[in-house]
This record gives C-alpha cells, sequence and structure tokens, in this order.
C-alpha cells in the first residue's frame, strides 16, 4: 500500500488540528501535533522558571536545558488521540490553558528550539504514513510532501470555536474578547515572525472552513487523500 506523508498547516484554531486527527484515523496513519511540542517546549519554561519578568525567554537557560527536555505521544484509549508527554508526564491538559497559549509564540519563533522541533518531526516520520499539522510543515518540516493543505478561517469564527472547546472541558473563567485578541496576536506573531513564518507552501491546496462543519472538512480531506494516491499510482 502506497504511503505518503500529509502536511496540514493554518491559522491558530482553524480545526486543522480536528481534521489532521480525524483523517489520521480515517485512513491508518498516525497523527503528530507538532504545536503540542512547542506547547510543552512552553510548559517547561514556565515550570523551570525560564520566563523572565517581561514575559521574554531565558534564551541562554533554554539552549543549555534543551537536551533535557523530552517530548512523546501516546495514544489515549479512552479518547483515542494522543496524548502529550513531557518528561515522562502526561501534561496534555496543562499546555492547553491559556498560561501556555499566551507564551508559546515567543518560544516557537527562538530559532534554536524550532531547529530541534523539526528534527525530531522529520525522525518521526521517515517510514512515511504520518499526518502533521502545524504552521511550517509543508514549507519547512515535509517539504516534498505528497498532499498539503493549508487551513483558513476568520479570527472571529476561530475565537468562538475555541472559547466553546474551553468551556467543554470546564474552563469558565475566560472570555471571548480574550480569546479572540489571543488568537490575533498568535496570527500576528505567526506570519511575522523571523523564523519560519507562517505561510501557505506554493503548492498547498487552501480550505476556508468556515461555512462548512466537521463532518464536511473531514470527507475534503479523505477526497484529497485518495485523489493524491490515485494520481501517485497513476
Ligand atoms: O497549533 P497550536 O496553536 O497548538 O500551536 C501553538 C503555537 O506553536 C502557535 O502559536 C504557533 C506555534 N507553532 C509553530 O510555530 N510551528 C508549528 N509547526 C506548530 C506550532
Amino acid at each position: 500500500m502506497t504511503k505518503i506523508n500529509i502536511a496540514i498547516d493554518g491559522v491558530s484554531s482553524s480545526g486543522k488540528s480536528t481534521m489532521a486527527k480525524d483523517l489520521a484515523k480515517t485512513i491508518g496513519y498516525i497523527y503528530i501535533d507538532s504545536g503540542a511540542m512547542y506547547r510543552a517546549v512552553t510548559l517547561y519554561c514556565l515550570q523551570n522558571n525560564l520566563i523572565n519578568d517581561d514575559n521574554t525567554i531565558d534564551e541562554e537557560k533554554l539552549r543549555e536545558q534543551l537536551p533535557n527536555i523530552q517530548i512523546a505521544f501516546e495514544l489515549n484509549a479512552e479518547t483515542g488521540k494522543p496524548d502529550t508527554y513531557l518528561n515522562g508526564q502526561n501534561v496534555e491538559a496543562e499546555i492547553r490553558g491559556m498560561e501556555v497559549s499566551s507564551l508559546v509564540s515567543p518560544v516557537s519563533a527562538i530559532g534554536f528550539v524550532r531547529k530541534e522541533m523539526v528534527k525530531q518531526q522529520q525522525a518521526m516520520s521517515l517510514k512515511k504514513g504520518v499526518v502533521m499539522d502545524g504552521r511550517d510543515i509543508g514549507t519547512v518540516v515535509f517539504p516534498n510532501a505528497e498532499l498539503k493543505i493549508f487551513v483558513t478561517a476568520s479570527p472571529e469564527l476561530r475565537a468562538k470555536r475555541r472559547v466553546d472547546e474551553l468551556r467543554m472541558r470546564g474552563n469558565n473563567d475566560i472570555t471571548y474578547e480574550e480569546v479572540l485578541e489571543n488568537i490575533k496576536y498568535r496570527d500576528h506573531h505567526d506570519k511575522n515572525r523571523k523564523e519560519s513564518p507562517l505561510r501557505k507552501a506554493d503548492d498547498a491546496i487552501e480550505l476556508d472552513n468556515s461555512t462548512i462543519n466537521i463532518e464536511q472538512q473531514l470527507q475534503w480531506a479523505i477526497d484529497m487523500y485518495h485523489k493524491t494516491i490515485g494520481e501517485k499510482n497513476g
């Protein structure tokens, strides 16, 4: 059976992780959430006092301690989704909170952090059969991926979806306005940073999912996968 790597990039909270997860499950591929890796590094910084008072990162200490940061994924049998582990601890809940969300952009903009994460992401995908989502998957991690998808939706719609998700997890403290502000800030930061800014790869297919639901989005991705495999098999 021909196996390919699938790169799914897009703006924050665009539903790309849901698409990537569902697609991987349907076609029997491994799902890798590259954003979770940057979030885990951010949590490590918080836990080890590597955040300065002005919310900048102590890059010197982080560079020294980077070899101490082990990130792994393990399938959670209950949810059917992979959980993120930081140095052996399940940190899935912590890395999704607002504290990590508000500091992850500067951490993910650090060149040596990106270099190490990209190296690990490529090593996890050597055998193909991987669906990975993030910001630089089609441009940097898998520049030769057979299928590249770029997902977009308006900031307001993404904020609404994120608030619904946080509420479902029982988090009622955060307002829609705070989430919207965080999404706009991250869009700006992700698109304008020096290291691997978020951009659509020239050969990526763009999907604006503002007017479709999760099932329709999944069906669209499955169709793209079959089309790509069909073309590959000639
Ligand atoms: O997809 P996410 O919101 O969980 O990603 C968290 C942050 O990590 C986001 O601000 C952008 C950054 N990120 C990145 O720079 N490169 C990736 N491949 C994935 C995420």
